[in-house]
């Protein structure tokens, strides 16, 4: 398979952002022709940032699974399209040709609808990263159901939000998940997640880990069992329900600045043609290479780098199970060599986290199949991608620091592999069709003066194919969310600096939202959870710089009663974190207080809160609003 919009050089790219920005709907039309479509669409482009509304390739009928499978069947049915390594190293790895995922997508399809789901139903997928994840997507995506996968960290509570807000009738779960040395009980959770629920009829759990689990009579079934009657029945196809192009793909929830997680709705056709072109852009994909995406199916970088962007290129993906860390340091080398990985795609965490383990897991590594490094998901600071560069890469891999968000479906601001320069951390260029700015809090767009390096909120002026139509079921959201901050303007939530050159270095979240080792949490969120322990009276959650995690989460307290166990009270409060939403939300420091600083009218002086957890207590500022800056005192003192 050729890609014939592959960019080839940095010229190519200039013109490729030119022809792009003059007429959007031109450029992304030609791309779209070299995809599968049953029926051309009727318009290319519909949009306005007011209400908002955002229509690609409208009226266009396709599949997205006919693009990830079937168009690769004739000439690379035999080659792997999922590569499968557990999480642990002596257990059988499993290789997934085009024609063998075709073929079980086909059968877990029919599954899915012997067991009721129809198009438009929601299907909540919580699963471990074995190969039935991916199938089971790709089966709702034939079938026109639409996914809802849910990361295998979250909580039963967060379960139980997600399930209502989708008003999800059918859940796919495992009975456990390995990770590392650990084993999760998936399907424990998810009878949590259930106790109350009226919308759910139908469990399908999946054999892995084998622990007991509760199977429910006439809700619960087992994969196997399902899978069977269907193999028995001697079904191998089953014909791909016709969507439109706006039809919704699928839900993925995601943190905001408010208390409650908003489910992103993506629709088929246009995330489809971006995340295609992404793939094959800023990675350079060349035929049969191995493509190694270390991040969880439950986030999107999963959803667009492991499963939809490299098989609707006919790639080779990789995909583990396990974490970097286990049985030891050296994991990830090792399974870059046990596959011949060709791009290596991560998180500066997971960097950085090797880098504390010193150079010794490296040893006896081979690593010379490495050609592409890549990182997503937060700033990568220049310590770690210059060790990334140096000790993965051997200095002759180019590095792409990929920006973009469970929003954008795809990657926005990133260097092209080899093609357009890299700078050490900065995500640099836009890709062509994304229309960045930079504004200050009113909205005006800044500019530099000469050579100047000049900072702002970080926006885009018009829609790319993958951008986000909705917020389920709560289309206001999405518009004050996203579009009401600034007019005509799509809004990211991060700020960043632009240099002369036009490259753009992400410098974090401008709202209340913080970025754990890569995963977004909303402070609100972690707040509403602290405030569900009965001894709690009120508390308020910033962010630190942390030197592994990117950002810890620093937590202020007021704690209901005289003469407490402190110790044992923090960890009562990490326990209802975890239970609400999950172990990664847990704070890394609490700290007791007897007040908040606020204003006058009561509002939370976070600024404030900020400085004195970054450590900057001299510098807090002006604190003459304060209502009782003595309590500030009181804090800096008591800081951990
Ligand atoms: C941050 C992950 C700096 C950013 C794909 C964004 C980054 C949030 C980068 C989205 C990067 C992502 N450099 N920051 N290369 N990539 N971010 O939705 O703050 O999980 O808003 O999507 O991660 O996180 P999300």
């Amino acid at each position: 398979m050729s890609y014939p919009y592959q960019i080839k050089s940095f010229d190519e790219y200039k013109e490729a952002y030119q022809k792009s920005i003059e007429d959007p709907a031109a450029f992304w039309a030609d791309i779209a022709q070299h995809f599968t479509w049953r029926k051309k669409w009727d318009t290319t482009l519909n949009w306005n940032f007011t209400e908002p509304k955002v229509e690609w390739f409208k009226g266009g009928k396709l599949n997205i699974t006919e693009n990830c499978l079937d168009r690769h069947i004739a000439t690379k049915g035999n080659q792997p399209a999922l590569l499968w390594e557990p999480n642990a190293p002596d257990e059988h790895n499993r290789t997934l040709t085009y024609s063998m995922l075709l073929e079980k997508v086909c059968q877990f399809a029919h599954v899915l609808k012997n067991n009721g789901v129809k198009k438009g139903d929601r299907v909540c997928i919580y699963m471990g990263m074995i190969p039935e994840l991916a199938i089971a997507i790709l089966a709702c995506a034939r079938i026109g159901a639409i996914h809802s996968v849910v990361f295998g960290g979250f909580s039963a509570q967060s379960i139980s939000d997600r399930l209502q807000d989708a008003q999800a009738e059918f859940i796919v779960t495992c009975d456990g998940a390995y990770r590392g040395a650990k084993d999760i009980p998936l399907k424990n959770v998810i009878d949590d997640a259930l106790i109350g629920n009226k919308t759910v009829k139908r469990v399908i759990v999946c054999t892995r880990t084998r622990i007991p689990v509760s199977m429910i009579k006439g809700r619960d079934v087992w994969w196997e069992e399902e899978m069977k009657l269907v193999e028995e029945a001697g079904i191998t196809f089953i014909e791909a329900e016709e969507m439109d192009a706006e039809d919704p793909l699928f839900i993925l929830y995601t943190s905001g600045s408010t208390g409650k997680p908003k489910g992103v709705v993506h629709t088929c056709g246009g995330y489809m043609i971006y995340t295609n072109y992404s793939f094959v852009n800023v990675f350079q994909y060349k035929e049969g290479q191995v493509h190694f995406c270390t991040a969880d199916i439950g986030w999107i970088t999963g959803h667009s780098y492991i499963v939809y962007g490299p098989l609707s290129a006919g790639a080779i993906s990789l995909m583990f199970e396990g974490v970097p860390t286990w049985p030891n340091a050296g994991r990830f080398w090792d399974v870059i060599d046990k596959y011949k990985v060709n791009i290596f795609y991560t998180a500066p965490t997971a960097i950085r986290s090797l880098m504390g383990f010193g150079l010794e897991p490296l040893q006896g590594k081979n690593l010379s199949s490495l050609q592409i490094l890549g990182t997503v998901g937060e700033p990568i600071n220049e310590e770690a991608w210059h060790w990334y560069d140096e000790n993965a890469g051997k200095k002759k891999c180019p590095i792409v620091d990929t920006w973009w968000q469970t929003e954008n479906g795809g990657i926005l601001i990133s260097n092209l592999a080899g093609i357009t320069p890299s700078k050490p951390s900065w995500a640099t260029l836009p890709l062509p069709g994304l229309q960045m700015t930079l504004v200050d809090e009113n909205g005006k767009e800044v500019f530099a003066e000469g050579d100047e390096t000049v900072s702002g909120n970080l926006c885009i002026k018009a829609p790319w194919p993958s951008i986000l139509r909705t917020t389920y079921g709560d289309h206001e959201r999405c518009r004050l969310n996203y579009f009401a901050t600034y007019p005509n303007m799509y809004f990211t939530g991060d700020g960043a600096l632009r240099d002369k050159d036009g490259f753009y270095r992400i410098t974090g979240r401008v709202d209340d939202v913080l970025n754990v080792s890569g995963h977004r949490i909303g402070t609100a969120e972690v707040e509403n959870a602290i405030n569900m322990h009965a001894g709690v009276v009120e508390s308020a959650v910033v962010g630190y710089p942390h030197d592994i995690k990117g950002q810890g989460i620093y937590a202020y307290v007021i704690f209901n009663g005289k003469g407490i166990n402190e110790a044992l009270a923090k960890k009562d409060i990490l326990q209802t974190v975890t239970r609400i939403i999950g172990a990664i939300a847990k704070p890394d420091k609490i700290q007791f207080v007897s007040g908040l600083p606020k204003t006058r009218s009561g509002k939370i002086m976070r600024r404030i809160l900020r400085k004195i957890a970054e450590g900057e207590i001299n510098n807090l500022g002006d604190t003459s609003t304060l209502l009782d800056p003595g309590v500030v005192e009181e804090i800096k003192n008591g800081k951990i």
